[in-house]
Parts: C-alpha cells; structure tokens; sequence
C-alpha cells in the first residue's frame, strides 16, 4: 500500500511493477544481484531516459508541481533538499510517486541532504568532534544523524567533508577534521559507518558522500573555491588518503570539489577521477559533482560552452550533475559522434548501482508514520551533551580557576554569545532550530544552587560596534566568577565564510580588555569555528575553554565541565596561530635546510614561529607525568613490529583523562622529505589520582611508510623517531633503525 492508502496495480506483495508490464522483471525482483538488475534495466532504457539519471536539482516546497512535468518525462534522478524547512517525508513521497507511478520505468529518485553534524539533533561542528579524540563517539552521533535524515524523507547525505583544512581563514575549516590526515582518515572511516552501518539498505541509513574531491581545503588566501597548488607527493600524502580510507569504508558515493587542482579543474579532471578514483582505487559506486560545478568548468576557463562543459565532466568521470543541466546537450554530442555513449552508460550503471544497493527498487517510499518522533529522542539529545562535553579543550587554567564551585553565590556571565543559543548550532546547522538549543547562560543556571545568583549582560553585539561595556564591568565587579563567552558568529565559518582577520569579533576584545581590566579572574569560554588568534586573551584570562560551536546541547555540556561533573579531555586538531601571518601553520610541516630559531633560520622578525597552541594540546583538571620512553628493541625488520612504553601517573588530585600521542618521524626519505613529526596512534587513558599505567603502542611497517608523487607506498631503512607525548610540540624523541 502507499503513502495515500491506495494500492495501484503496480504495487504487488514482495515487489512493484516499476515498469508496468504487470510481469516481474529481473530488476522488479529482489532476489536478483545487483548488477543483474541494473543490466535488465539498462537494457529497457531509452538514451533520454539514462540522461534523466544523470540529472540532480534542488527541491522546494513545491517541487512537486515545479517539476512533476520534468519527472514524468524522465529527466530527472535525484533531489537535494533545498533551504526550505523540509523536515518531513511527505514532500519526498509526493515526488517519488510521480517518479515510480508516473513513468515508463518507475525507476525510483534519490534524495540527498546536508546532514553534516546532524538532522534536527545538531552535534558539535566536525571540527570540534576531532578534538574529542574519540571516532566512536563520532560514529554515534553520525548514526543518529543518518537515523533522522533517514526518517526525514532521505537516502544520502552529502558527508563527511574529508578536505585537509591548514588554513583557518578558510570557513569549512569547521566542517572537516583539521590538519593531520592520520586522524582524518579514523573519521571518515567512523563517519561512513555511522552513515552506512553495515546494510546501508536499512531505513535508517543514509549513503555517505566523500567530498570535496580533491584538494579544496588548499585554497589559495583562504578565500573559499579558489585555486589550488598541490604537489603530487603531497596530495598523496595529505590531501587524499582521508578519502581512501572513507572509501575502504564503504562510502558509496563521491563529489567533486570547485577547486582547481594544480592546473585543471577537479571537477573536470580525468586523472583523479578516473585514473586515481576508478582505475586505482576500483572505486564501484557514483560520483556527483558540486553544486553548478559542472557549468562552473566555463567561468574556470577550460570549457567555452555548455557542450564543452558537459563533455568535460563525463569523460573525465563526473557521473551526477548537481543543479546545472549541461548533460541535456550530451544526446546531441553521442548524435554527432563526439561523445562517447559508453561514457553515459557507465555513469548511469554507477548511479543505478547505488540506487540498487541502497533498496530503493525494494522500499522506494519513506514510513511517513515515524518521523514525528523520530527527532531529539533521548537517546539523541543526552549523546549531543556527551559530544559538547567531550569536544571542549581546556586551554588555560590559572591556579585552578576551573572547575567552579557549584555553592558559588555570584555568577557574572558577560559576552554575546552568553545567552545565545542559535548560534551553538554552528554551520550548516540543517534542520536544528535555535528553541532546540541550550545557551550557556541555560546550561549554567541548571547548575546552580537556588541561592545563587547568575547576572547576564552580552557586553556587545557579536559583529558590529554596538556595546554596552559599563554594565558588563560592573556585573563583572559585584561577583564572585566571572565568565566571559566570546568568539564568533556561527555564520562567519562555512561555505563561502572566508575571513582575513581570525581574532574574536567585533568590539569583543575591547569587552574583553574592559572586564579583564577590574582585576577578576577572568574564565573565558569560546564559541567559533576555526583557530582564532587570541595572543591577548591567552595572556590574560584566567582560563579558556575552547567549545567551538557544539550544538543543541552546548550550554548543558560546557556547564558540565565547568562545574566538574565532566572533566576536559579534549585537545586541539588545528594549530592556534599568534596571528593570521603566520597562517598556513601545521605541526607536520617539512623541515627547511636551515631549521631552527636565529637569523637567517627562516623565522618571523616580529611573531615566533610556533603556534599559540599546537595541535594535539590540550589540559586537564589534573596533572600527568610521564617517564622515559622505552623500545623492545632498537632496530626492526621489514614486515616485524616493536613496541613503545612509556610510564604516565596522574600526580595530581583529581581523576583525569590523558590522551597519549604517538609521533613518529622518517629522518631520511629517498621519495621526499617526511613531516618533523607525524602522528601515528593515540590513547586516552583515564586515571585517578596517584594511579599509574604504562601505556603501549605497537609499530608496524604500516606506521613507517609513505606515498611517492606516483602513489606508490614506500617503507624504507634507515633511522626513525618516535614520540610518546602529550601534544605535538613537546616530549623527546628516541630512536630506531629498520632493516
Ligand atoms: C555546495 C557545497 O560545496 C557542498 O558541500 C554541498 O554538499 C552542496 N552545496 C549541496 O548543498
């Protein structure tokens, strides 16, 4: 029965007539593998209808009458969700329906949708969950964010956005997970399970998407679609293994991104997207491109028409054109001879693959019964608090001025982003809904005792020169804790957010100076979505709490940590720079020929060449020590392993959780130089005061090779180094040798 609770002749028990022939076709019967059912229908379809699959827009509230027409004719294969609230399936079960009852095939549409760190339960921005250290945890909250967009009317999610971010004024910096590719690959890995599970048919289970292939994040001045210039070798190392990994994951689908791609277009480039993509990595499911990517080709330069355009982006491998209509001109082109129709029938085989596999030829409609209580369950909202929580980094801690005392009588909580609970969402905050959200100035009163008294003054606004300073200094004055919540607005990072300047915005450091200023401790919280450069506020404050933009949960779980019922453990996956000059800074840089500190060194006459904070740091309510790092051995063999020791004792008076870092470096390598420190493994290990554990990693040849320009994988002898320590710029090294 369908969603209008008729039954058309079509629908039978067990199977749907798509083709309406009233026999059961072998890609009408399940029982059938995939790729028989995908050859049965090609077989059955016109050239106009393959081009129809290759077809993606966006839908509105009235899609259905805007393109019922395009729909029957065939012309169309998939929808994104448009920027109208469409939170429930009936929308896409009105178009669905034309497309299964109202064409010659039935062939079913897919439905994809923005779900980067949630549905309606918003998460904290991806940025922010790789400083919790903890992929599971990752995979959680992408498992309920495939749950509701699932239960929303949708198959696919654009996500999870894999691109390498070294350069905080670049705004999508927040939708990735910073700048070491290690990391980056365990959370693509857990964001495609989260997604995908282990039947990505399930309905509750959306595709993944990897994107943006490939290189994005290197944009030129930060300044968001711009030119990139990347090497080979490091595009191999850096930029594209995040993408493997998604990919041995399971990951279905690809995008491509705008970029340029060290001279030519990604999203009309062969050789990532055939030679490296399909005939390296064998890579079977579809690739769409970005948004107009396609008819960008013409403004990038490459394409001087819409036909070039078109025939650009198929032959080099772009199977699904997002929004612009360029492929309409390729029956023309197979007509003429100048495009291939294999070229067209191998994308359509892609994307009919996908749409097979993920069980819409079997359950082509959305159960429009659920979805109602489908969104913020319990299980969703307490696992956003746990992911607020888990993603803060503790960046300052002066004589223990956190976690606060909860009998504390007065609390000045001054800063706009105080009482602000729109702006926890972050980017690309989907279908989440500021009355979802809980401000800090929310989280914080739950946590106080009757007799307390919490006063609440924003200081300023968050981006113009409006200001109110008097009453925030005197707030600050007549209490006993003062909190100041800074950053910037959840709508400066993200697509197209580029910024020149990464200090907190508007007059707010001038709020800050004012309160700093009346001699109170001063406990910082931050709310942004990149590195900001706050040498000032680092110096001064008391303590600062980096929070990022966490979500529908973030005042409960930020307040936990402040009061201690949750203690920090996050630590950074970006590089904090002094300031926006030193900007692209990472610790797996490349050493020069003349490292060091001193003239001629290559260092800055006016700012060092360290970061503020280091990627990898992060401090906790406690103290851990760590002793001398021992080796099972000091030489190893190709294909043996060897193990690193080091002793860590919680010396101070309060539980904590320590995450152990493992860096190793190549000191010599014939393909190119190596990073001066690469991470390799970590561990968070909790302990309680006094208590101690030796923490082990094991080494293979895994953790010692590398990619030449041509992708191949090299494990060479010769000396390496290897770190166990607490961030990426501390702790000394000891040496190995492999055989
Ligand atoms: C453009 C963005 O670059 C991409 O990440 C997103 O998935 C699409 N628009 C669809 O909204």
């Amino acid at each position: 029965m369908n969603a209008r609770g008729t039954v058309p002749e079509i629908y039978h028990d067990g199977w749907i007539d798509f083709n309406k022939n009233g026999v059961k076709d072998l890609y009408e019967d399940s029982t059938q593998p995939v790729e028989k059912r995908v050859a049965d229908l090609m077989a059955q379809m016109s050239l106009e209808e393959k081009i129809g699959q290759l077809h993606q827009t966006t839908r509105d509230t009235d899609a259905e009458k805007i393109y019922k027409d395009q729909i029957e004719r065939g012309d169309m294969g998939s929808f994104l969700a448009g920027g109208e609230i469409i939170e429930s399936p009936l929308h896409r079960n009105a178009l669905q329906r034309i497309a299964v009852e109202g064409t010659r095939l039935g062939i079913p549409l897919i439905f994809g949708h923005d779900s980067i760190h949630g549905f309606r339960t918003i998460f904290p921005i991806p940025l922010a969950q790789a400083c919790a250290w903890e992929p599971e945890l990752f995979e959680r909250t992408q498992r309920i964010s495939a749950r509701e967009t699932a239960a929303g009317g949708n198959d696919w999610t654009f996500a999870p956005m894999v691109d390498l971010g070294r350069d905080p004024r670049w705004g999508r910096i927040a939708e990735g997970f910073g700048e070491d590719p290690w990391l980056g690959c365990l959370y693509a890995a857990a964001n495609v399970r989260g997604f995908q599970g282990t039947n990505v048919a399930a309905p509750d289970r959306v595709v993944a998407c990897m994107k943006h292939f490939a290189g994005y994040g290197a944009a030129e001045g930060g300044r968001d679609y711009n030119t990139t210039e990347i090497s080979e070798y490091t595009f191999r190392n850096f930029y594209l293994p995040q993408f493997k990994a998604g990919l041995d994951a399971g990951a279905w689908t690809f995008m491509t991104s705008f970029n340029s791609l060290s001279g030519f277009p990604a999203s009309g480039n062969h050789h990532l997207l055939t030679d490296i993509l399909r005939n390296e990595w064998k890579f079977q499911g579809f690739v769409v491109s970005d948004y107009q990517a396609i008819v960008q080709l013409i403004d990038h330069g490459v394409a001087a028409d819409d036909d070039e355009a078109a025939r650009l982006a198929i032959t080099a491998g772009v199977d699904m054109e997002m929004v612009s209509s360029n492929y309409e001109t390729l029956p023309q082109q197979i007509q003429d001879g100048i495009v291939s129709p294999t070229n067209v029938d191998e994308s359509v085989r892609r994307i009919l693959r996908v749409k097979f596999v993920k069980g819409l030829f079997d359950r082509p409609y959305t159960d429009e019964t659920l979805y109602k209580n489908a969104y913020l369950r319990p299980d969703a909202v307490a696992l956003a608090r746990e992911a607020a929580a888990k993603v803060c980094v503790l960046l300052k801690n002066e004589k223990s001025a956190l976690p606060i005392s909860k009998s504390v009588k007065k609390i000045a909580l001054i800063g706009p982003l105080a009482d602000a609970p729109g702006e926890m969402l972050g980017c690309w905050s989907s279908r989440g809904r500021p009355q979802d959200a809980i401000s800090l100035a929310a989280g914080i009163r739950a946590k106080l005792a009757p007799d307390s008294k919490l006063t609440i003054s924003p200081g300023c606004n968050i981006t113009n020169n409006t200001a109110q300073i008097s009453r925030a200094v005197a707030d600050a004055k007549a209490a006993d804790v003062v909190i100041l919540a800074l950053g910037e607005p959840r709508d400066w990072s993200g697509e197209s957010k580029s910024r020149t300047r990464l200090d907190v915005t508007g007059r707010q450091l001038e709020l800050f100076q004012a309160v700093a200023a009346t001699g109170k401790p001063v406990i910082v919280v931050l709310f942004n979505g990149r590195p900001l450069t706050i040498p000032e506020i680092s110096t001064n404050a008391a303590a600062i709490l980096e929070a990022w933009h966490p979500g529908v949960q973030a005042g409960n779980g930020i307040a936990d940590i402040l009061f201690g019922d949750a203690s920090p453990a996050g630590r950074l996956t970006t590089s904090f720079p002094y300031d926006v000059g030193q900007v692209p800074i990472h610790y797996n840089h490349l050493n020069t020929g003349r490292p060091g500190i001193g003239e001629y060194k290559g260092n800055y006459v006016d700012a060092p060449i360290t970061p503020l904070y280091p990627f990898g740091f992060g401090l906790t309510y406690t103290k851990f020590e760590y002793g001398k790092i021992q080796l099972s051995a000091l030489t190893m063999k190709a294909g043996e392993t060897l193990t690193a020791r080091v002793p860590l004792k919680n010396a101070g008076s309060r539980p904590g959780t320590e995450v152990v870092q493992l860096y190793i470096r190549d000191v010599a390598a014939s393909a190119g130089p190596r990073p001066v420190r690469e991470l390799k493994g970590f561990q968070k290990i909790e302990l309680n005061p006094g208590e101690s554990r030796d923490v082990t990693f094991t080494i293979s040849n895994k953790e010692l090779g590398y990619f030449d320009a041509s992708g191949h994988w090299l494990v060479e002898p010769g000396k390496f180094q290897v770190w166990l320590s607490k961030d990426s710029a501390s702790g000394k090294p000891v040496d190995f040798k492999l055989e």
